[in-house]
């Protein structure tokens, strides 16, 4: 990666092309510092660039047919128990799909909570809020090709969770995420904030008659960095990145969760200087430095190793999810020049590609994903995969675009504002993730 390669300014096509194998970063790169503001920002600021280098459309990803085949159950598959009951073997291998595999098909029923019935939506999430006019993005659901993925079952979810502990980890995707499942379970208990930091980007909650903690600790790199950004998400300096370290801000708790749902992804596309072994190694994007580039799939690779390999050797034992990377959708332009998301239906699968980016992040943490599995089942540690990605790519209309903002075309329909194509909707298509962390906690073993 990062060579020999062309910045393509086109609109992205709807049907993305296939013929481009490189990525420049160049001109999205220069913006980046403005571009994540919105990864970093919290729900009272009002932050006005997208983040994300947009890049033109890598090689397709096949179409695969078979599985990613990361969340494998700990037990040996029954087949292997059994083998002496032919029947019951034959069954049960039948039984295993892949349930990120599918379609999303029309709802009738809807979203289990609204911008009413729950409270904890961020500003920039609450598309209903907000003014957005069309409401067909809440009529879908995920549909696994072979198998049947039931509701999110709160009550069920909760009489499972007393005493227990959950965190989400990563970046502003995962408090995204938690506000989902904070508003999904609101049906049943309404949760008690007891403690935020300064930014409210990290926060915890406790539902007192469960006595489940769910916590979101905000670590965009999950590994050691220095960010120097200012509020509004304007960097001053480049982010120095421990490629050896991990953040102890997630570390130090993690013997306190039973459960985690860890994530990485689209911070490491910044502009950083990579350190490991109390040395400078190389950079990633920082031309004038003299510096080595050694490419973010490099460092990603490296953070995920360093954080998986945290989870297989520790002494405690949770029950970890890797979720992968989550698409954008912007169109018609870049988040710096335009661009925007204004589809109000999902794709059908083979109707769009998955991006370059989207492919790259997604096959490292696949292949590390997979390793990890291996070396932690001998180690007593459960450890999945939410391959999220590609189902999340086929709803570019889930995403606030414009409504991220309060009726942001109340004084001027013609208004020029910025879009935001990549934090989805609440409620929106990430509620589905959620029904997939369930249905993997109380059914894990049914699935490939
Ligand atoms: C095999 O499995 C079937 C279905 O679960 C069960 O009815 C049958 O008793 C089993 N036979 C043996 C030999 O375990
Ligand atoms: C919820 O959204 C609707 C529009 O969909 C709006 O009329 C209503 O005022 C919103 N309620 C709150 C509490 O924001
Ligand atoms: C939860 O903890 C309380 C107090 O320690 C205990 O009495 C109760 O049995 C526990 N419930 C479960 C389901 O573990
Ligand atoms: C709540 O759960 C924790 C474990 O997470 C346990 O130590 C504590 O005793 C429980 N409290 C009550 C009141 O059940
Ligand atoms: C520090 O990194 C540079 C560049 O990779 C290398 O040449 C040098 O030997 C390293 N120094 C130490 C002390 O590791
Ligand atoms: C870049 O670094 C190399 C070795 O680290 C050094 O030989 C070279 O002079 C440097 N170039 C500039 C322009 O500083
Ligand atoms: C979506 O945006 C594009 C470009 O901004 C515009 O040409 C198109 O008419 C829009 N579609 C809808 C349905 O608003």
């Amino acid at each position: 990666m990062g060579k020999g390669m062309r910045w393509d300014s086109k609109p992205l096509p709807l049907h993305y092309k296939h013929n481009h194998i490189f990525v420049k970063f160049g001109v999205s790169i220069l913006l980046l510092g403005l571009a994540f503001r919105l990864l970093s920002s919290d729900s009272t600021r009002i932050s006005s660039v997208l983040e994300e280098t947009h890049t033109p459309p890598l090689a397709e990803a096949e179409p695969k047919t078979d599985s990613p085949v990361v969340s494998q159950p700990i037990q040996p598959p029954l087949s292997s128990v059994f083998p002496e009951n032919e029947t019951q073997t034959s069954e049960i291998v039948a039984e295993k799909c892949d349930i990120f595999m599918g379609d999303w098909i029309a709802d009738e029923s809807g979203p289990a909570y609204t911008n009413e019935s729950c409270h904890v939506i961020e500003g920039h999430q609450n598309c209903m809020s907000n003014g957005r006019p069309d409401s067909g993005y809440l009529y879908w659901r995920w549909n696994p090709r072979n198998c049947e993925l039931p509701r999110f079952n709160s009550e069920r979810f909760l009489d499972l969770m007393r005493n227990k502990s959950w965190a989400f980890i990563g970046d502003s995707i995962s408090r995204n995420h938690v506000q989902s499942l904070l508003c999904i379970l609101s049906q049943v208990e309404q949760a008690v904030e007891v403690y935020h930091d300064e930014e409210f980007r990290s926060k915890r909650w406790h539902f007192p008659s469960h006595n489940f903690t769910l916590s979101v600790i905000w670590t965009p790199f999950l590994i050691k960095a220095a960010i120097f950004e200012d509020l509004n998400g304007v960097s001053s300096s480049e982010i120095q990145l421990y490629l050896d370290k991990l953040d102890e801000k997630w570390t130090e708790q993690y013997k306190d969760f039973d459960y985690a749902v860890i994530a990485g992804g689209k911070w490491f596309l910044k502009t950083a200087i990579y350190h490991e072994n109390n040395n400078i190694t190389g950079c990633h994007y920082c031309p004038g430095k003299n510096l080595t580039e050694l490419g973010f799939a490099y460092a990603y690779r490296k953070a995920l190793q360093l954080v998986l390999n945290f989870i297989t050797s520790n002494d405690h034992k949770a029950f970890v999810f890797f979720r992968t990377t989550t698409p954008d959708h912007f169109e018609n332009g870049e988040w710096f020049s335009g661009g925007n998301c204004n589809r109000t239906m999902p794709f059908k699968e083979g109707e769009v590609d998955m991006r370059d980016i989207d492919t790259i992040m997604r096959d490292i943490e696949l292949e590390e994903a997979e390793k990890a599995v291996e070396v932690g089942s001998g180690y007593g540690v459960i450890l999945k995969l939410l391959d999220t990605t590609r189902l999340s790519v086929l709803r570019p209309d889930g995403h606030p675009g414009p409504y991220r903002q309060f009726q942001p075309f109340a004084k001027d329909k013609n208004a020029e504002v910025q879009n935001d194509c990549l934090h989805w909707c609440l409620p929106g298509p990430i509620d589905s993730w959620n029904d997939l962390l369930m249905e993997l906690v109380v059914n894990g073993e049914k699935y490939r």
